[in-house]
């Protein structure tokens, strides 16, 4: 089983996807953590480029090739082997994103992004993807107080640098998939506290996952 995490920055991502990773140990998943861009050696080089602030000047193409890229390494080093070997990959960030940030955002045609990753996925597909959606003012709020107390590096931060209407354009990139595709993707209000959010998600994935030894967790 593949399940993706998807939202705009300071959505949360990280903290939900520890909750979901601990939910599924617990209940005697065999789970692997990954992210993208990142998860091999060659992707968190990758990342490097694509997140460094100084790198404001990154062409558009250039940006979704990179990406596309990294998706080609993660899925055929990280991913499918992990899915083959029966575990449940959780990613944070997949293909969703590149629709949202380099096509909805970027303004790069649907046909060329869903090409590429049509080169690179390997029939690969997530069956299930959370989107934690909030107003991109709170959400980035949120990334800068997480920079500012020095939890996140200050260099890599090219998004958080992007106006509100780029972050809101990627938000409604991402309802516009939801809507497309309401059987996949589970929108959660991303504004409600951590712990309400964190319940929406493990309540879902509860009654998606296969039957399995299930304790409760929260
Ligand atoms: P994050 O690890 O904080 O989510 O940062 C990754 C950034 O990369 C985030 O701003 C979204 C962006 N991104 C894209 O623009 N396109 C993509 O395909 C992916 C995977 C991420």
């Amino acid at each position: 089983m593949f399940i993706t995490m998807e939202g705009i920055e300071g959505s949360g991502k990280t903290t939900q996807i520890a909750h979901i990773s601990g939910y599924l140990q617990k209940n005697g998943y065999p789970c692997t953590v990954t992210r993208e861009p990142g998860g091999t050696k060659i992707g968190e080089k990758i990342r490097q480029i694509l997140l460094d602030r100084d790198h404001d000047m990154l062409d558009a193409m250039a940006e979704l090739l990179l990406y596309t890229a990294d998706r080609a390494q993660h899925v055929s080093e990280t991913i499918k082997p992990a899915l083959d070997g029966g575990k449940i990959v959780i990613c944070d960030r997949f293909f969703d994103s590149t629709i949202a940030y380099q096509g909805a955002a970027r303004g790069i045609d649907a046909a060329i992004i869903s090409g590429l990753n049509r080169l690179v996925l390997k029939d690969i597909s997530p069956d299930i993807t959370f989107l934690l959606d909030l107003p991109p003012e709170t959400g980035l709020m949120r990334a800068w107080k997480e920079i500012d107390a020095g939890m996140r590096d200050t260099a890599q931060s090219r998004f958080e640098h992007e106006k509100i209407l780029f972050h809101e354009k990627v938000r409604q990139g991402y309802l516009a998939l939801a809507g497309a595709e309401p059987q996949r993707i589970k929108v959660i209000d991303a504004a409600l506290p951590p712990e309400e959010v964190k319940e929406a998600i493990l309540a879902h994935l509860g009654s998606v996952l296969p039957a399995h030894n299930m304790t409760t967790y929260y």
